[in-house]
């Protein structure tokens, strides 16, 4: 199995990136992980896609498309998707209904220092991926609320967090093979 992780904040010290850290021991040891960079990735502008993509782009879309899942984890930005995020997953839309994106089962997940955890961020991206046909994993919000709380130096250090991330992962593995199974 194969997995895509994107983290929607960009900064160094980032707990979405921390948290997608975090889940990673919790997949079988044998899944190729691979932390896709959408920091590089110009702004999206239909000029300049067409047949060849910008290379940061084309990298994105190669990884998603030879995945069997994908894992996101974003921080909320004004109570919306951040624009990073946002802007990867419109060049890897398309073509519309036929892109990498169509059918890639996908974990959504965030955290962020309000206690609301991100939950509206969460909200927005499955409205979007719900126009990319990207099945969503249904489960209730997996948010992490006052992240500066559960995480020390990077490392999700909250016990009770990381036993129900363990059970996300699982949950989320069992429904990825499932759907894998009916693809084919
Ligand atoms: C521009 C900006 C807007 C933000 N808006 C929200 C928000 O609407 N809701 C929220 O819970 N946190 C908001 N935050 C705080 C983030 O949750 C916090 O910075 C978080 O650590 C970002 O995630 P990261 O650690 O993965 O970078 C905002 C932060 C920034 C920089």
């Amino acid at each position: 199995m194969k997995v895509v992780a994107i983290s929607g904040s960009l900064r160094q010290a980032s707990f979405n990136s921390a948290l997608l850290a975090a889940a990673r021991p919790y997949f079988a040891a044998e899944v190729e992980w691979i932390e896709a960079d959408i920091a590089s990735i110009p702004l999206y502008n239909q000029d300049i896609d067409g047949d060849t993509k910008p290379a940061p782009v084309a990298l994105l879309m190669d990884q998603i498309a030879g995945a069997d899942a994908l894992v996101i984890a974003t921080p909320e930005y004004n109570y919306g998707i951040p624009g990073p995020l946002k802007n990867a997953i419109d060049w890897a839309s398309r073509p519309a209904y036929r892109s990498v994106l169509a059918h890639i089962p996908t974990l959504l997940m965030s955290a962020s220092m309000s206690p609301m955890g991100g939950v509206r961020a969460q909200g927005q991206l499955k409205q979007v991926l719900g126009g990319t046909l990207t099945p969503v994993f249904p489960c209730p919000e997996f948010a992490v609320g006052s992240a500066q709380e559960v995480f020390e130096d990077g490392k999700l250090t909250d016990e009770a967090t990381a036993q129900k991330l363990e059970r996300l992962v699982k949950d989320f593995t069992a429904w990825v093979a499932a759907e894998v199974d009916f693809e084919d």
